[in-house]
């Protein structure tokens, strides 16, 4: 299925695509409700180092950066940050320099936290880290990374920055709407009946670009749960409203998504942003023990933990649900095991 608007936009191939659709029997069984059953949707094997959704996003911002003649990415993101790692993946990969800058915004972690899974890989692929001491105000980050930009240009270079405040065009989402297109047809050739689609719910450009995909091609009878990992349901709500809105202009689609389409929980929250809960530990445990499915610490692990709640709150009726593996499994080795 093509997407209308899709076209428009400059894109530089990183992700393997399509990715596969598989079922969790175990899981379904497990769970032994009656619905239709669960459904993986595998963007954790983008394989883009290691893989996971920032791929898809990335052929946008890489895409536009490429076109705009750019010689070195900036990004900001937490130490763990799996955005980063994909971003100085594929700026490797199509010959850009990358600058990080790495917020310490998860406090009191062990040391494998500041060493190892996503960070490791970041040295590993060549990026210039630049480590800051803290991360929460995200319009403040932005400013610090266009200064360095400007620092940058001054000597010569291209700056090309990939901004985390919702003010600025959400490109990464387009890799979603695009993909919910997939998902569809792959649903249809194998004759499952989605009725939700769940998704960790971060800056928001994953779900967004979801539900207007979906919307785009005419389903709105499929849900789409938002599982917030970074900020409180209300906070989610309107910023994944201002991005969807965002990006469905950006395709020339209209009002297509409105604010009763979005749905998001921030049940499985716990501590906040990075910080792995007994539910989201127990999830991670039954993914891997009961399908050999690898999740991540504080993403798709509390995303997990969200899809078997709503499972039980009998959400999901006679239809299926299909799980967004987003990725992040390299965190695994930041973090301590699961209690
Ligand atoms: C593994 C993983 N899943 C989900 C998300 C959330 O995606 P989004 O930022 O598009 O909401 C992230 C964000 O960094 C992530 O790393």
């Amino acid at each position: 299925m093509k997407m209308q608007g899709l076209d428009r936009f400059p894109r530089a191939k990183l992700a393997h695509l399509p990715t596969s659709l598989e079922s969790l029997p175990n899981l379904t069984r497990h769970i032994d409700l009656g619905f239709g059953g669960l459904f993986v949707k595998r963007d954790d094997c983008t394989g883009l180092a290691m893989g996971g959704n920032k791929a898809r996003q990335l052929e946008f911002y890489f895409g536009d950066a490429i076109a705009r003649g750019a010689s070195v990415v900036l990004i900001t993101g937490a130490i763990q940050s799996n955005y980063v790692r994909c971003t100085a993946a594929a700026a490797a990969k199509l010959g850009l320099d990358c600058v990080i800058q790495l917020e310490d915004r998860v406090k009191d972690m062990a040391v494998q936290y500041h060493v190892s899974g996503n960070v490791l890989l970041d040295e590993l692929l060549g990026a210039e880290i630049r480590r800051v001491p803290d991360g929460e105000d995200e319009s403040g980050a932005d400013r610090a990374l266009d200064a360095l930009a400007e620092e940058l240009s001054l000597k010569g270079a291209v700056p090309y920055t990939i901004h985390l405040s919702p003010e600025h065009p959400p490109l990464g989402a387009l890799g979603y709407v695009e993909a919910a297109a997939e998902l569809l047809a792959q649903a249809a050739e194998a004759e499952i009946d989605v009725g939700s689609v769940v998704v960790a719910s971060g800056s928001g450009q994953t779900h967004a670009g979801l539900l207007v995909g979906l919307h785009a091609c005419g389903r709105d009878d499929v849900s789409v749960h938002g599982i917030c990992v970074r900020r409180s349901a209300s906070l989610q709500r309107a910023r994944v409203l201002v991005c969807a809105r965002a990006v469905s202009r950006l395709l020339g689609l209209g009002e297509l998504v409105d604010a009763r389409d979005v749905d998001v929980t921030d049940s499985q929250l716990g501590d906040g942003y990075g910080k792995p809960t007994p539910e989201s530990e127990r999830a991670l445990v039954m993914a891997a023990r009961l399908e050999g499915l690898l999740i991540d610490p504080v993403y798709t692990s509390k995303a997990m933990a969200g899809m078997l709640e709503l499972a039980q709150a009998g959400a999901f009726r006679d239809r299926s649900a299909v799980f967004i593996h987003t990725g992040g499994t390299p965190a695994l080795f930041g973090y301590p095991p699961p209690a």
